[in-house]
């Protein structure tokens, strides 16, 4: 008989507010974008094959037994581990992972491949995990990929809804939030990338350096995140795009913005958005802009556009789709 191929997929993610200081402790809120997506392919093959991760987007395939200390290799091992599978000798699969989610740019393309993997990898064992099980288990891969991930990215992807985040020394505080109203964001791309260790990196010399302000910073950002939270949950979206301004005041003054970053989010809040920032680590990467309406959505987009974004998506989250525009 033959076996079917499974497949999985997982979203990306935006970060509303609180990234970086959510590395200390901080509370942070995320969001998933359910229309673009990681896809996860497992796919039987005959005894003696091995398994064997297949990454066309990037040209590449292995064995896990070529790659032991990748991050999708990770995945797979403790996947497979989990579900008490033996991985040696390894299952003779082929994983084959393709992702519509820019690669490094705070949109949570890592976090959303290794979660398409687990959620592939577990079904072809029998094995249906909640959330939080596949959440941990895409922390070690991240592990891998940033050092010192808070887990907000695998846990937003995994959770699949919008969630209050806050690090904790084992099990992380995961509570899912019910808007109030559907948000609408313009997400722009600056184009540039940087892999998120690297400005978490240099948020961790300064705070090393001086920790005092930087632990005002985080306190800042903390108040910004719990105010954002009580804006949500009533559907104030002028209140809520203020917090997004001076939230990216703070990332700002922690040194992750880039010239690029305060170029869109200028041009969104000039053009009419209620508030701007970016999203995820920094230093390039997206920022997303506050909207509510089609005429607003349309001047902000056309914004960011004429402010040298080389992509710009229309989201909203919970309702309606994402798309490139
Ligand atoms: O992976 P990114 O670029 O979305 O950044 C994740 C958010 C940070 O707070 C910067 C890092 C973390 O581990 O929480």
């Amino acid at each position: 008989m033959t076996v079917p191929p499974i497949t999985a997929t997982a979203p990306a993610k935006l970060i509303l507010c609180g990234e970086h200081a959510v590395v200390y402790g901080c509370p942070a809120i995320a969001l998933p974008l359910a229309d673009l997506r990681a896809t996860a392919t497992v796919t039987p093959q005959v005894a003696g094959h091995g398994c064997r991760i297949i990454a066309p987007d990037i040209g590449a395939a292995w064995l896990l037994t070529a790659r032991p200390n990748d991050a999708l290799t990770i995945v797979v091992q403790v996947t497979l581990h989990a579900a008490g599978v033996p991985a040696s000798p390894p299952p003779d699969i082929a994983i084959t992972v393709t992702s519509e989610i820019p690669q490094a740019a705070g949109m949570g393309s890592g976090a959303a491949v290794a979660t398409a993997v687990v959620r592939a990898v577990a079904a072809w064992c029998g094995w249906h995990p909640d959330a939080a099980s596949i959440a941990a288990l895409v922390y070690q891969s991240e592990q891998q990929l940033h050092g010192t991930p808070s887990g907000i990215d695998n846990t937003v992807v995994a959770y699949e809804q919008p969630i209050w985040f806050e690090r904790r020394d084992s099990t992380p505080l995961v509570e899912p939030l019910t808007l109030a109203v559907p948000l609408r964001f313009l997400v722009g791309d600056t184009g540039g990338r940087s892999a998120t260790y690297r400005p978490v990196g240099a948020v961790r010399s300064g705070w090393q350096r001086d920790p005092a302000t930087y632990a005002a910073r985080f306190a800042a950002v903390a108040d910004i995140v719990r105010a954002a939270r009580a804006a949500l949950l009533v559907g104030d979206v002028v209140r809520l795009g203020g917090l997004l301004n001076d939230n990216q005041r703070v990332l700002h003054a922690l040194g992750v913005s880039s010239p690029e970053l305060d170029r869109l989010t200028l041009a969104a809040v000039q053009a009419g958005a209620h508030g701007a920032k970016l999203s995820g680590g920094g230093w390039g990467g997206v920022m997303l802009a506050l909207v509510s309406d089609d005429a607003q959505a349309m001047q902000v987009a056309a914004a960011l556009r004429a402010a040298g974004a080389p992509h710009v998506w229309d989201t909203t989250t919970g309702t309606a789709a994402t798309g490139a525009i």
